[in-house]
């Protein structure tokens, strides 16, 4: 992989998608902050990748507050010297029908799902355009393209795609690529917490036949964040077994 040496974020990291990420870059001898909201995870997490024998560093902290993006940024390059790869993944679910969806949820899901990929990516890029380099990589959902119950979540989701485009045209003469990841049903805690029956009826849903686990999602952000990808910008993934599509 073209990760060789390079410096990694990945926010959220302390579990489920973001954990994956962060383990498929470090084996590709990037070195990776990992970051969670929670400390627990974020120690748990960078014990387990350096008994692994990567070289990662742990930042607890909240990317959607100004303080907690800029703190984290700053441990990177403390820490390593510099920032090539920033992996914004953090993100929370509030499901409810619209009528029944309050303020609070939909501010709490807008400020962690979309405010926090600007305030990272505003930390960071100042950098990467210092160096010339950068590779940012968004985690969207392929809920973007709309999901009854999730007005707050999908909403979210679009903004991370606008959002993507646009850096993608502010920074590219900088050599800095900016990417979406949007992920379809994934074999998380989540999914494995719903019923026997209804994880069945989903899976059916999935064109493909089968739930992919964090490492596909991982599988694609490595893609996104290799030195070789230079010349795609702007663009969204989907991972979803061919849901984005429609369902089967
Ligand atoms: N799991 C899925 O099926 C699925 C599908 C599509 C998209 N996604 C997206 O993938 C990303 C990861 O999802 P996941 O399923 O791994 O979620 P998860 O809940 O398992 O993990 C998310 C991690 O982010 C941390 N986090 C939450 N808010 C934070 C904040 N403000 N600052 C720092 N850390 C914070 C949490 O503590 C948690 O450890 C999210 O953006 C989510 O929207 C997930």
């Amino acid at each position: 992989m073209g990760i060789n040496d390079r410096v990694a974020v990945v926010t959220g990291s302390g579990q489920g998608i973001g954990l994956s990420i962060a383990e498929r870059l470090a084996e590709g001898a990037a070195r990776v902050v990992i970051n969670d909201i929670d400390p627990d995870r974020v120690s748990s997490v960078s014990d387990e990748l350096g008994s692994k024998g990567y070289e990662v560093s742990g930042f607890c902290g909240d990317v959607s507050k100004k303080e907690g993006a800029q703190g984290l940024i700053d441990h990177a390059l403390e820490r390593f010297g510099r920032i090539d790869i920033l992996v914004n993944n953090a993100g929370i679910a509030r499901d409810k029908w619209l009528i029944k969806m309050s303020e609070e949820d939909w501010d709490e899901v807008i400020r962690i799902n979309l405010k926090s990929q600007f305030l990272t990516t505003q930390a960071a890029a100042k950098h990467m355009m210092d160096s010339g380099y950068g590779r940012i990589v968004n985690i969207g959902s392929r809920a973007w393209l709309g999901g009854a119950g999730q007005a707050n979540y999908s909403a979210s989701k679009g903004g991370v795609v606008s959002l993507t485009r646009t850096l993608a045209l502010e920074f590219a003469k900088y050599q800095i690529t900016a990417n979406a990841v949007a992920p379809g049903l994934v074999d998380t805690a989540l999914f494995r917490s719903l019923s026997p029956e209804t994880q069945d009826k989903l899976t059916k849903t999935v064109p493909i036949g089968r739930v992919g686990g964090p490492e596909q999602i991982a599988h694609a952000v490595a893609f996104f964040a290799d030195d070789d990808s230079w010349y795609i910008t702007g663009q969204v993934m989907y991972v979803c077994g061919g849901r984005s599509i429609g369902a089967y």
